[in-house]
């Protein structure tokens, strides 16, 4: 069993606590690699260096276009080593190989995009109200900051964060998920090899209410950036308002797909497919309400269950399997128990519901891509976020209709509309409580757009240019080019 180590000051660090967790393949249900179990003391260790990198030394003395060379060399790297990445991801996740391979031939136009950005961050001269003075403003990083991330994609969220941190020349504690952090531990030693300081980058890895916790608390961190659930969300940005520090937080969701019957209708059917089962459903942006017009909804439905039935379960190193394992088990577990409250709501259950039994599924925790018809909006299984292979589909007779429900819930990450009506496509996005519309596709990201929720999916954006703002933050200089102090004691 491979054993790991974390990374601090760009060295491999063991554990303050001299422990280790297993980390277990979704796949196999067995445990192939020990991960360290971190603490406040290894916290403080990395948070430390982290802010002497920012505070002196190299990486404060380098230029913003030096900076952007060094996300460059990362992105090659990324690259270079995508394939060795994508396997422990599969290992460590469940996630399909096809899948991890996409990524991470995306993940280096993150660092690509923002080591551009990194020296186009400029202030703005003052046109002033006052004579006798030259007034500016400079765009500055904030300081330390804590990414805590989760499991569902590890590396892609991660840089997310970081591209952007780096390049604003913030310093980064980065907590993985303890059910995913190989892959980040190894992605962090292609750090010292691009050339970075240490302490630019440091991994800690451990437990929430451990590693996790003592960051957020840390005095020494500016701000916290985090993606995972909602209650995990709000504890942390409760922590962090009491010590003021900053935060960005991106919490999930319970996204509409909304087909009108004007739609293309295979478009649609696949799109429907790829916005539940892709990673299982495990993607904050999964399209896990199927919103479908009552007049087309019967044909709708059977099409989208003749696709969805034969779909391929097994290994997802096999290039060819189609939906791979639930990542962790108390995940698998909470998926099994929403088909079971789905099922004493009273929606119909059209496909799958229960774990998966197929013996290529061997001991994996695999759950049947499932499918419920007849889900009114209130039921549990369309307002809470299941985060699993589990779709619900609701009947809409109007656009007014479609709207209402599609709102009426407290997320509001993404949605998506289905139809040709280009005119009825702009009113509904224009409606929609989201902060992605996708018209006539799913699950459309990029660099360059920005990314983050409305109502409880969460506090600020990432990606785009917009995003750099999320670590830097605004001081005003003043220049007295002949204002003459009067008498002090005198307030003007
Ligand atoms: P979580 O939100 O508890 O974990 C996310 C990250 O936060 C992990 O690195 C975890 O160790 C850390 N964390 C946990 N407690 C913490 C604390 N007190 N202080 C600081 N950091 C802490 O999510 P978890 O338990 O992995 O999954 C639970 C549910 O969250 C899932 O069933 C799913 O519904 C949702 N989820 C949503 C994601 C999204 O993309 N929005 C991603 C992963 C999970
Ligand atoms: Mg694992």
């Amino acid at each position: 069993m491979k054993t790991y180590a974390m990374r601090i000051a760009g060295a491999p660090v063991a554990p303050a606590s001299d422990d280790w967790f297993e980390t277990q393949n979704p796949y196999t249900g067995q445990a192939w690699a020990r991960i360290p179990r971190g603490n406040a003391a290894d916290v403080d260790v990395a948070v430390q260096a982290a802010h002497r990198a920012f505070s002196e030394g190299d990486w404060a003395d380098l230029t913003a276009t030096q900076r952007g060379l060094l996300l460059y060399r990362l992105a090659d790297l990324i690259e270079r080593d995508a394939r060795k990445l994508a396997e422990t991801e599969v290992r460590d996740n469940g996630k399909l190989l096809a899948e991890m391979h996409g990524q991470l031939n995306y993940v280096p136009q993150w660092f690509r995009y923002y080591g551009g950005l990194a020296d186009k961050i400029h202030g703005s001269t003052l046109p002033l109200d006052k004579k006798g003075y030259f007034a500016y403003t400079r765009r500055e990083p904030l300081g330390v900051v804590a990414a805590i991330t989760p499991w569902n994609s590890p590396l892609l969220l991660l840089a997310w964060k970081i591209a952007p941190a780096l390049a604003a020349g913030c310093t980064v504690v980065v907590k993985p998920s303890e059910f995913t952090s190989a892959s980040t531990l190894e992605f962090a030693e292609l750090f010292e090899e691009a050339g970075f300081p240490p302490g630019v980058l440091n991994v800690v890895t451990g437990f929430g209410h451990e590693v996790g916790a003592a960051l957020v608390q840390h005095p020494l961190v500016q701000k916290v950036t985090f993606t995972g659930s909602d209650q995990t969300g709000r504890l942390i940005n409760e922590q962090a308002a009491r010590l003021l520090k900053h935060t960005s937080l991106e919490l999930g969701g319970k996204s509409p797909n909304i087909v009108f019957d004007d739609a293309d209708m295979e478009q649609a059917v696949f799109g429907a497919v790829s916005g539940i089962f892709a990673a299982t459903g495990q993607t904050c942006i999964a399209g896990s309400r199927l919103l479908v017009q009552d007049s087309i909804y019967d044909r709708f439905v059977e099409q989208l269950v003749g696709l969805a039935r034969p779909a391929r379960m097994g290994d997802p190193m096999d290039a060819a399997t189609q939906v791979g394992p639930v990542t962790t088990p108390p995940q698998y577990q909470k998926v099994l128990d929403y088909i079971g409250i789905a099922q004493r709501e009273g929606a119909t259950l059209l496909l799958g519901g229960q774990a998966a039994q197929r013996p290529e599924c061997g001991k994996g925790w695999f759950v049947e891509p499932t499918i419920f018809g007849d889900v009114r909006n209130s039921m549990r299984i369309a307002q809470e976020e299941v985060f699993g292979p589990v779709l619900s589909i609701i009947r809409f007779k109007d656009e007014a209709e479609a709207l209402h429900i599609a709102n009426d819930i407290r997320f509001g990450l993404a949605a998506a509309v289905w139809t040709q009506d280009m005119a009825r496509a702009l009113r509904m996005s224009e409606k929609l409580k989201a902060g992605t519309v996708w018209i006539n596709t799913y699950r459309a990201v990029s660099f360059m757009a920005p990314f983050g929720g409305y109502k409880d999916s969460g506090l600020g954006r990432e990606n785009g240019i917009d995003a750099i703002n999320e670590y830097l933050q605004v001081k005003s200089v003043w220049l007295n080019t002949g204002a003459v102090a009067g008498n002090p004691f005198v307030l003007r």
